[in-house]
């Protein structure tokens, strides 16, 4: 084994489309790394491929799968053997009155922001758990930690998906295994498009993506990205019930 392969980082991003995982791959690429891109739009998939490649990939993969269709969760793996790095990114914003006057929109959001990652992570934990090396790296949200009134079954989804990766990070510690939990606040990105939210509060998916490589490399726990975001969740978690319940957000 030469120098080169052993430097060749394996990565797999689930949710490939997304632009916060897309701008990490961009920095991994100029690494040399090998990816397995899993996203439902081919058409998207091959113009990221494309443009790896273009920033320094060594070999970039794709496969279609809606994550939602959970018989292709074992396909997925079987099409990667070594995973240095599993970047879980696919996500939606539900529309959170939808989400209140139809149950099966609700359910449906739930398993795309929740269940199907509880799925996944259950299959690529067996898998790194025997190969005991690596990273997981999971998009949750700060929305995860409280829930407010506007988006609550997004934020409830985060949250599970949250307290899910606490307890696996503890399994998998013993079998040197990395989880990561990132709670990115508000990002510009097409899930936030058209949302009136504050400026000083947005960061660049570029900026979030630099967070989540630094947090990889130091094998941390759990960050929010960007750092502020962790004093206004503090403020936001201890505010008592009687007064969170009347505000407007
Ligand atoms: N943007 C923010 O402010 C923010 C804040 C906190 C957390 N996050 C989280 O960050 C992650 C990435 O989101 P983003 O901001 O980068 O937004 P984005 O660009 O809209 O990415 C979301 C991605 O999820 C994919 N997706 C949705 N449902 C899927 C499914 N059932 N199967 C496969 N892929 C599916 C979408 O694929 P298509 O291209 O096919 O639609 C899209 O590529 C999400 O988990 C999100 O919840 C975002």
């Amino acid at each position: 084994m030469n120098n080169e392969s052993i430097a060749t980082k394996k990565i797999l991003i689930i949710g490939a489309t997304s632009a916060i995982a897309n701008s990490c791959a961009k920095i991994w690429a100029t690494e040399k790394s090998q990816f397995l891109l899993v996203a439902r739009n081919n058409e998207k998939l091959a113009q990221i491929a494309d443009d790896l490649k273009v920033r320094g990939a060594v070999d970039v993969e794709t496969i279609k799968a809606d994550m939602n269709n959970f018989e292709m969760h074992k396909e997925i793996l079987q099409r990667i053997s070594t995973i240095d790095i599993a970047l879980i990114a696919h996500g939606t914003l539900p529309n959170q009155q939808n989400c209140q006057e139809n149950v099966a929109v609700a359910l449906q959001e739930f398993s795309s922001n929740a269940l199907s990652v509880i799925s996944f992570l259950t299959l690529l934990a067996n898998k790194m758990e025997q190969q005991k090396s690596g990273t997981i790296a999971v998009i949750s949200s700060v929305a995860g930690d409280r829930g407010r009134a506007s988006n609550y079954l997004y934020g409830s989804a985060k949250a599970a998906i949250t307290t899910f990766c606490s307890g696996l990070r503890a399994r998998l510690s013993k079998s040197n295994v990395h989880v990561l939990t990132i709670k990115p606040g508000f990002v510009a990105t097409p899930m936030t498009q058209g949302l009136a939210l504050p400026k000083i509060l947005v960061a660049t998916s570029d900026q979030v993506a630099k967070d989540i490589c630094n947090a990889i490399t130091k094998k941390c726990d759990s960050i929010y990205t960007p750092k502020f975001w962790f004093l206004i969740m503090l403020i936001i978690k201890n505010i008592p019930e009687k007064i969170f319940k009347k505000l407007k957000f």
